[in-house]
């Protein structure tokens, strides 16, 4: 049994709480939240002991690992006091508000000698491991363009961050992963229609370091959920629906054939047959946690690492900037 608690169960911790009562070999021994009375409804309905200050149930209750869902802005300071306890803990993308606060959490997990992951979902969308899968077999051939869609409505309850550094880091680092490649450039236009203090709106362009180029379409202001991937190479184009997990596949019939190895030239493109490749479904939370509770236990390296979120937030960060601006930036190593 890996006895776990979740700190801050507000609308992405409560989904933290269930997936891990779920489990059979897992057992919830606490939950917290600044609102006790959120805490004392999770514990009614999914076990463990409800607190309304999380260093109370840290201090009280035999815990293995800890998941970290409080706002963003509040992500180090609770990392901290869950860290200088020793525990291995997972926190919620991004890693922090800001890159001097993502790098004080890596340093002090490393100081501690502490596993820590970044709750970057998306990758264990089984669409997007079964791109990633895709891609790594050769199937496009050369990268050309990787276009992220992520539009839906304004959440009231995001007030700490703007949409770039809350949603755009998910396909900043989606990016990064399915490609292997760094992202070098970024330039953006972003606005603020509905927000109060930060953008909702962003289009923005970035360059990686394999000569690939991509588009960011990203906002709080469709009133339509959109979760769309789009990447196009030589013989033709994925299509990602993180909604249904769905990937597709629509072939460059001017390339078809069955040998995968890069072409010398790409000679045209033309509309071949569209394939719906089956994914078998599962939710990415629970595969989060697998993944986080394996590296916990020693079975596993970490597969979202605080390098990663650190990354990502970098990118997002850069991407704000570019925005406010109004000039391309280029990333350090
Ligand atoms: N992976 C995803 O797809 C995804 C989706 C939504 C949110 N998130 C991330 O999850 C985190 C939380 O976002 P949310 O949408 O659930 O926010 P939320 O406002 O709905 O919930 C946050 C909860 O934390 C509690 N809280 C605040 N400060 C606290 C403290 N110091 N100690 C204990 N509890 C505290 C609040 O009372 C609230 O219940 C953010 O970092 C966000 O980026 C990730």
């Amino acid at each position: 049994m890996t006895r776990v608690a979740v700190i801050g169960v507000g609308a992405m911790g409560r989904n933290h709480v269930r997936v891990y009562s779920e489990m059979s070999d897992v057992e919830l021994v606490g939950v917290a939240d600044a609102d006790g009375k959120a805490a004392e409804a999770m514990s009614r309905r999914f076990g463990g002991q409800a607190y309304s200050d999380y260093r109370r149930l840290l201090d009280e209750q035999p815990i293995d690992a800890v998941t970290i869902a409080v706002p963003t802005g509040d992500h180090l300071a609770v990392a901290e006091d869950v860290i200088a306890r020793g525990l291995p803990v997972l926190i919620e993308k991004p890693i922090a508000a800001t890159v001097p606060e993502g790098q004080a959490i890596i340093a002090a997990a490393e100081r501690a000698g502490v596993v820590l992951m970044i709750g970057h979902i998306e990758r264990f969308n089984p669409a997007v491991i079964a791109l990633k899968d895709h891609l790594a077999q050769g199937e496009l051939g050369r990268v050309f363009q990787i276009d992220a869609h992520r539009q839906g409505p304004f959440p009231a309850r995001v007030k700490d961050v703007g949409v770039v550094v809350d949603l755009a880091v998910h396909d900043l680092d989606v990016m990064r992963y399915v490609s292997g490649s760094e992202i070098v450039r970024v330039y953006a236009e972003t606005g603020q229609r509905v927000h109060s203090t930060r953008e909702d709106l962003v289009t923005g362009l970035v360059r990686l370091r394999d000569g690939s180029i991509g588009t960011l379409t990203i906002n709080w202001l469709t009133p339509t959920k959109i979760r769309e991937l789009y990447v196009t190479g030589e013989r033709g184009m994925f299509r990602v629906d993180y909604l249904t997990q769905d990937l597709y596949f629509f072939e460059n019939a001017t390339v078809s054939g069955s040998e995968w190895q890069t072409l010398q030239v790409l000679r045209g493109v033309s509309e071949g047959r569209m394939i719906r490749h089956v994914v078998a479904k599962k939710e990415p939370l629970r595969a989060e946690q697998e993944a986080f509770l394996a590296a916990v236990r020693g079975e596993a390296p970490v597969t979202v690492t605080g390098l990663d979120g650190l990354k990502a937030l970098a990118l997002a960060q850069a991407v704000v900037t570019s925005g406010l601006e109004h000039r391309p930036i280029v990333l350090e190593d």
